[in-house]
């Protein structure tokens, strides 16, 4: 597969070889250039940043690592190379040779798949933008960095379909795309979880660990689509999300390493007092554990759902891993066991498992966290600390879905919603949970320092050392 790494565009789709599609996106990319300079990171124009850069996608060699200045980035457009006799592997189209153009009769839906992930790319860069005022260390700074290259890379990704498959429509979606804002009244991103602020280092360790991840999982699901192009931007766009998943959960991890090494020293599991060392308690991590997760579960949507059954009989969107399952990939009698809130009762109902497939995937998400918490346990038990965190009951605070009208607690239990509004601040960050993390939050930025209420990481980026200079200041 030919890379073209020196065109305007970085590619290894052949730019060049059309014309007018090279003509449409060099016309987009100052358009993204100036949507970048307004809503990417603040204040970082001048920054050079030690960054890797995708540069092929050979497996193991695909990124270069090196000082660039980000609005020097090079955003490229590559895909997975081509599966030879690849075949559509789900639904009605089953065994069929993959589409490498879009079935006339299924554009709509394509686009609008392909629209919705691409919005959450540049809504996540928008809602991290301020967070390099407040680094805990250049180490941090540089990941936060990172992430929002590639998620401004995943928009291109996104948007290199639209041009090259949807014509002018597609022209007009791209556009859009960059002309939603992140929690704007009138012109909103796309998904409710992509409008809620990350406004400190905490809320983007878990965004980074929770929502990032069903990133991975919307794209583990498109990755299996008939539409050929759009299963080999995906593939592509998973080895860079690895790194993003990875932000979060070392980060919490640190955050834990050293709440415990206070509450270890001092001899205390106090909040209060734990605050007053500049630690952030157990609890209040549980807090926006618990928010995280829940907000994030509802990007899966409804239980049930006509479009999901509509998305996988057409061929479009896949399950998770659908090679690897063991049945007849086409589900026309199957059915699934899905959660529902039924005259003030859960209760578990068989449902069509075509029309539950959101819920599929939101189920295989949740098990998908469970070694990251793991992980995170095992930094209290390292230290003696009894204190466990523990992801909350999938109806808990929802906004989406057959659960959304329920009032149910983390452990599971159903309440009034009086009783429920009474004990949401046990639950969910208050407003002086978010006040104490936010007063947490200062600028670190020489080498090697650390702020004290996060740990040092392991070790440093792409064998770098910990005082390594990772962002260079103008
Ligand atoms: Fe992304
Ligand atoms: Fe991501």
């Amino acid at each position: 597969m030919n890379v073209s790494l020196n065109e305007k565009i970085p590619n290894n789709v052949d730019v060049g070889g059309d014309k007018a599609l090279q003509r449409a996106l060099e016309r987009w990319q100052p358009e993204f250039l100036d949507w970048w300079s307004d809503m990417g990171p603040d204040g970082s124009k001048g920054y050079e940043v030690y960054l890797r850069t995708a540069v092929s996608v050979e497996k193991g060699g695909w990124a270069h690592f090196d000082f660039v200045r980000m609005p020097e980035y090079r955003w490229g457009i590559f895909l997975e190379p081509a599966r030879a006799g690849r075949s559509v592997g789900f639904g009605e189209h089953r065994g069929e040779p993959a589409w490498q153009e879009v079935p006339g009769e299924y554009r709509g839906n394509l686009r609008r798949i392909i629209v919705t992930q691409g919005d959450t790319e540049p809504a996540s860069v928008e809602q991290q933008r301020h967070l390099g005022m407040t680094c805990p260390s250049l180490y941090d700074l540089r990941n936060l960095f990172q992430v929002n290259v590639e998620e401004g890379r995943h928009l291109w990704a996104m948007v290199y379909l639209l041009h090259r498959y949807f014509g002018r429509d597609g022209r007009e979606e791209a556009q859009a795309l960059l002309e939603r804002r992140s929690g704007d009244r009138d012109n909103p991103r796309i998904l409710e979880a992509f409008n809620e602020p990350t406004p400190d280092w905490m809320s983007l360790f878990m965004f980074t660990f929770f929502t990032d991840r069903d990133g991975k999982f919307q794209l583990c699901a498109l990755a299996e689509s008939g539409f050929d192009p759009l299963a080999r931007t995906a593939r592509f766009m998973l080895t860079e999300e690895a790194h993003h998943m990875f932000v979060g959960v070392t980060g919490v991890a640190r955050i834990l390493e050293r709440t415990c090494q206070v509450m270890a020293k001092e001899r205390t599991d106090s909040p209060e007092r734990l605050r007053a060392l500049g630690v952030i308690d157990l609890p209040t991590v549980q807090r926006y554990l618990n928010f995280h997760f829940s907000v994030t579960l509802d990007l899966f949507g409804s239980e049930l759902s006509s479009n999901a059954a509509t998305y996988y009989t057409t061929g479009l969107k896949g399950r998770y891993e659908e090679e690897k399952l063991d049945d007849d990939h086409r589900l026309k009698d199957a059915v699934y066991p899905v959660l529902a809130f039924e005259e003030g009762r859960l209760v578990t109902r068989e449902a069509p498992a075509l029309n539950a497939l959101n819920e599929k995937l939101r189920d295989d998400y949740i098990k998908d966290t469970a070694s990251g918490i793991a992980r995170w346990n095992r930094v209290m038990e390292k230290h003696g600390i009894e204190f466990r965190l523990a992801v909350p009951h999938k109806g808990f605070h929802r906004r989406i879905g057959a659960l959304a009208g329920a009032h149910i607690s983390p452990d599971g239990r159903l309440l009034s919603r009086e009783a429920w509004q009474a004990r949401a601040d046990e639950w969910l960050p208050s407003a002086a949970d978010r006040a104490f993390v936010q007063s947490l939050m200062g600028r670190v930025v020489e080498p090697g320092r650390f702020a004290n209420w996060i740990a040092p990481p392991e070790r440093g980026i792409h064998g770098m050392p910990l005082d390594f200079e990772y962002v260079r200041f103008d």
